[in-house]
Order: structure tokens, then C-alpha cells, then sequence
């Protein structure tokens, strides 16, 4: 976030400030703020749960977007909505990789409410940009270099599994907030995939993190079939940013440099913080 609040008066607000699942709470904060732009990285992200609760993924991935469009465009604000990977299928054979006008076809409930906000956003309003990301991580909140970090410092003498047949582009949170101001700067309309380049499996990645940071692991591939979750997810989520290419808008390096970075920056903090919790929770891959 340093990128935007550089540049913007920014106005945070979690779920403890505002249930965006709640439509006239929603309403009223954007009422009570009156934001120029509006920034919506808030989603029901449990991709798992989410197919068990649907109403609540739709509320808050579909009908929130919705909300925010309808106001953005009423007050003549900007909507800036944050999407994601699995709204396709992940069918196309590798090394071909998802432009902006695919035909999306979710395989999840997570996916069919990101779609159906993605869908929200532009019936209400074309004072919006989307864009869709990938396999996030970054310094807080639980993501999957640090689920691996925790099990590789923890669990020592033990083999950790990870998926080697669904591939996909690790992109840095700090990268794609540089990058979303970059597509605020010009006030870039549309859709836009805005992941980091190339790609890997989850089993690469581990690796490669687990090497950059420099601690023994055991890490094993495995497949999707030896490790099944509620919810299905796309083989090959991998993006291309075309539409940002095309704008001029694209500053999202290859994975590996920006892991590498993440790593260079947040390595001594990332081990204490794992050293301090020491608390070992099953696989927090999300999407
Ligand atoms: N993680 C990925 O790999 C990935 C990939 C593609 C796209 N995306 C998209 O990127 C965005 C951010 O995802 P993330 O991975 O950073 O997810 P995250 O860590 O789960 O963050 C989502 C945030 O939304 C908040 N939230 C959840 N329900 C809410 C509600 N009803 N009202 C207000 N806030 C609510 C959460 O609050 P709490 O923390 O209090 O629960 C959390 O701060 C989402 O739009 C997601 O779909 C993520």
C-alpha cells in the first residue's frame, strides 16, 4: 500500500470497520466517506468454504462490486475492483496463457461470484478498471510462501506435498499495488490481467522460495488427484497482461525477480515471525 499512500489520502477499511456483505452498510460507508476512487480488495477468499457458502461469496465477491459500481457511477467517483485467475477454467494447453477477452468458465463457487462481481461492476458503471490477479503473496496476512516457511521451519523431518500440475504466476501484493496505481494514474478503463511474468507450479514455487530463503525443507510434488480440496481449481491460471502491454501499463517483472526481492527485504522478518508463532495450520492456499 506505501505505493498508493504515497500518492492518495487512503481511507482503509476492513472487515471489522465494514461488512461489505451488508448492502446499506456498504452504502453508508461510501456515503459517510464520499471516496473519489474506490478500491476493492476485499473478497470471501476462502475458496474451499466457499462452496458450502454460497450466499455469503455472492453477497460480498458479486453483489458488493455491484454496490460500489452503482455509487461510483452515480457521484462520478472511479472504481478500481480487484478479480482473479479463476474465473477460467484453466483448460488451455501450457505454454498458452489467458488474455482479457478468454471466455471466462469458472470451476468454483469463488470463481462464479468473482465473475458475477467482475460481471456487476461493468452493467452499473464504465468509470471502473478490473483487475484480475494471481497467486498472491506477500509480507502479512497467511499466503503460501509463508504456509511453507512455517512447515519447512517446523516440521523439519517431515515431507511436505505440494501440487506440481497446476501452473500459475506468483505476483507480489507490494508489485500489484504499484501497479494499480500506475493503472489509477491515467485512469486506465476496462479489463486488465495484472499478474507477474512467466510462470511456475506451486511445487516450483515452494522451492524456489525455500532455496531464496535459505532453510532446509523436504518438499515432494504431488497432484491435484493425491491432494483433493471442495473446490476445483484451474490446471493452468496463468495471465497475460496484455491489455495493460498494449496501454503502455505493464511494470510487472518475472516471478523469480520479485520473489527474489520479497525474499532480499523480508527474510529476517518472516523467519522470527514464523519462529514467534511456531503455530503449524494445514495448506492456506487460497487462489
Ligand atoms: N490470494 C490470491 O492468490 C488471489 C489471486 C487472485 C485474485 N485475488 C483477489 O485479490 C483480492 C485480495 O485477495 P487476498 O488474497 O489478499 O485475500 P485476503 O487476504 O482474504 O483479503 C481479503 C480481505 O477482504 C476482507 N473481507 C472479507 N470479507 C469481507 C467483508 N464482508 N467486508 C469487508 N471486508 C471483507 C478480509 O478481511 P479479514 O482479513 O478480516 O477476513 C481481508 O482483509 C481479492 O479480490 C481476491 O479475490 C487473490
Amino acid at each position: 500500500m506505501t505505493a498508493l499512500r504515497d500518492r492518495y489520502r487512503l481511507v482503509a477499511l476492513d472487515l471489522a470497520d465494514l461488512d461489505i456483505g451488508d448492502p446499506d452498510q456498504c452504502r453508508s460507508a461510501l456515503d459517510r466517506h464520499q471516496p473519489d476512487i474506490v478500491l476493492n480488495c476485499a473478497a470471501y477468499t476462502r475458496v474451499d468454504d466457499a462452496e458450502s457458502h454460497f450466499d455469503i461469496a455472492q453477497a460480498v465477491n458479486a453483489d458488493a462490486p455491484g454496490i460500489m459500481a452503482q455509487w461510483v457511477d452515480a457521484h462520478r467517483a472511479w472504481l478500481l475492483h480487484v478479480s482473479t485467475d479463476f474465473v477460467f477454467d484453466g483448460g488451455k494447453p501450457p505454454p498458452e496463457r489467458y488474455v482479457e477477452d478468454d471466455t471466462p468458465n469458472p470451476l468454483s463457487v469463488y470463481g462464479q461470484t468473482k465473475l458475477a462481481g467482475e460481471n456487476a461492476v461493468r452493467e452499473q458503471t464504465d468509470r471502473h478498471a478490473i483487475l484480475r490477479t494471481a497467486w498472491l503473496y506477500g509480507r502479512n496476512g497467511a499466503n503460501f510462501p509463508k504456509t511453507m516457511l512455517r512447515l519447512a521451519l517446523t516440521q523439519p523431518d517431515t515431507d511436505i506435498r505440494v501440487v506440481d500440475d497446476q501452473i500459475g504466476s506468483p505476483t507480489w501484493s507490494h508489485r500489484l499495488a504499484s501497479q494499480i496505481e500506475r493503472v489509477l494514474s491515467v485512469r486506465a478503463q476496462g479489463t486488465f490481467h495484472a499478474s507477474s511474468d512467466s510462470a511456475c507450479t506451486w511445487y516450483a514455487f515452494a522451492c524456489a522460495f525455500l532455496d531464496a530463503m535459505n532453510v532446509p525443507y523436504r518438499v515432494i510434488p504431488c497432484t491435484t488427484a493425491d491432494y483433493p480440496t471442495p473446490a476445483r481449481r484451474p490446471p493452468n491460471a496463468v495471465l497475460e497482461n496484455r491489455a495493460l502491454r498494449q496501454a503502455g501499463l505493464d511494470i510487472m517483472p518475472a516471478w523469480q525477480d520479485d520473489m527474489m526481492a520479497f525474499v532480499r527485504i523480508h527474510r529476517d522478518a518472516l523467519i522470527e515471525e514464523t519462529q514467534e508463532t511456531m503455530a503449524v495450520s494445514p495448506d492456506t492456499r487460497k487462489n
